[in-house]
């Protein structure tokens, strides 16, 4: 089985391109559904979880063409041939679901097995389901013989509806817009998630014909309308993989420049390195991050919705809060189980301990050391090749999958910045 094996690393020093964001690109493509016409996406990192999209996508009879050397996908689903997931897709893939919206409103059935991904908690999609149902879907539960659990979704015709979200879910906002697109009448998502992916969604879907107004915002008024066409979109940059970087820099005493990225999508993460004593300046091509000092300051931080503090930089910062000077308080208010990271790090001397299931303390100053370890979940299996760049000796990182499905040539990309990482096969 592959693993990833890190060596103590020195400062990391360089520029650093940012690929398209994972996050973004899956409802992008999940969207492409909505249309018999032909779309293309552009700057599509090249990434396991995009691959199961493509994968999906055909398996619903699209024609789908990948060009990884020009990062384009091109995505014509002009006749729907299948409106059911395949369980192993799924399984692979928790974001599979938003397959969901796009097939009961491009055909009026939808039916998935209960998604996977990474098991960072329940995650149930009863929000998904709740706005289905409130523009006029009937939702049935199944299970197969093996006792594995269906969700179908049936509508002869979808109406606009109000939809209040309880929980303020990223999924549920997408899934549900990109339903209503083709819905007959007005839908109002109220307590909408307001993360940039949202806003890159609505904006492709407003390329293809559709009247979202309000993305980026908690309230989000989508007029309906008869059919959508081709389009043609640029995927926006990956703020968690920016963020990373990011705290590459702070956790080596770097000084890395990140190219292709937004500065606006990553406040959180800069106020919280500014406040242990980083640097981090806007250059004319991207976001320059220093840390000159010897020795940072812990700081507490709780995960939020965007535009809070990202649940999924809260590993990684947490690996830095780890070698930084004090103690610090790190509260998880997404996720109910989102430190399974702890142990990992713990094998490596960070001491971090939870005292309830939301809350770890950090006592910060540890000095990390080299260890076998397990990525136990995509943006843990980030947070322990940071620490395999400040600790001493060797760290073996198994499972590497999880990492493969969201970051796009990893060790290409710390390789170029001085990092000792490679990959066994
Ligand atoms: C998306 C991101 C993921 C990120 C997360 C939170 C993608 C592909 N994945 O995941 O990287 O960590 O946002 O920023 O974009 N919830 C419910 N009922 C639902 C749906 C969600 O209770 O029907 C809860 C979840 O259990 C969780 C919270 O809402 O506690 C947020 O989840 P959500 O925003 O839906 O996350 P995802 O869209 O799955």
């Amino acid at each position: 089985m592959s693993t990833i094996l890190v060596k103590k690393s020195g400062s990391l020093r360089g520029e650093v391109e940012v690929s398209g964001s994972k996050n973004a690109v899956l409802p992008l493509l999940a969207a492409t559904l909505l249309t018999d016409e032909a779309c293309e996406i552009a700057d599509v990192p090249d990434l396991k979880d995009v691959d199961v999209m493509s994968k999906l996508l055909m398996s619903f009879g699209a024609v789908v063409e990948e060009d990884k050397g020009a990062k384009t996908v091109k995505v014509c689903a002009k006749t729907i041939t299948s409106n059911e997931a395949p369980c192993p897709l799924v399984k692979k893939m928790r974001a599979s679901v938003l397959a969901m919206g796009p097939l009961l409103a491009r055909t009026g059935r939808a039916k998935v097995p209960l998604p996977g991904g990474c098991a960072i908690g329940k995650r149930p999609i009863d929000l998904h389901l709740k706005g289905f149902r409130t523009l006029g879907a009937n939702i049935e539960s199944t299970e197969d013989e093996l006792n594995y659990g269906y969700v179908e979704a049936v509508a002869a015709k979808l109406t606009g509806g109000e939809i209040y979200l309880d929980t303020r879910s990223v999924g549920a906002t997408e899934n549900i817009m990109m339903a209503a697109a083709l819905a007959e009448g007005m839908t109002l998502i109220e307590n909408a998630a307001q993360e940039p992916e949202i806003v890159d969604l609505a904006n492709f879907l407003n390329k293809m014909g559709a009247k979202i107004k309000g993305a980026g915002t908690d309230m989000i008024k989508i007029e309906g309308v008869k059919r959508l066409h081709g389009a043609k979109h640029t995927v926006i940059p990956d703020r968690i993989e920016a963020g990373t970087f990011m705290l590459a820099a702070a956790i080596t005493n770097g000084d890395i420049t990140i190219t292709n990225t937004l500065s606006n999508h990553v406040k959180p993460v800069i106020a919280k390195l500014r406040e242990c004593g980083v640097s981090v300046d806007d250059t004319a091509n991207g976001i320059r991050v220093r840390a000159g000092r010897k020795f940072l300051t812990a700081t507490d931080i709780k995960t939020l919705p965007y535009p809070g503090f990202p649940t999924d930089i809260q590993p990684q910062f947490m690996t830095f809060l780890a070698t930084a000077s004090g103690p610090s308080v790190i509260w998880e208010t997404v996720f109910e189980n989102r430190f399974m990271h702890v142990k990992e790090l713990n094998k490596m001397n960070a001491g971090i301990t939870i005292p309830e299931g939301r809350k770890a303390i950090v006592p910060g100053g540890r000095s990390l050391k080299g260890a076998k370890v397990r990525a136990t979940d995509l943006r843990a299996g980030a947070a322990l090749i940071l620490a395999g760049l400040t600790a001493a000796g060797e760290t073996e990182i198994s499972d590497i999958y999880h990492i493969d499905r969201g970051y796009a040539k990893i060790i290409e990309k710390f390789s170029s910045l001085g990092a000792d990482i490679t990959r066994t096969v």
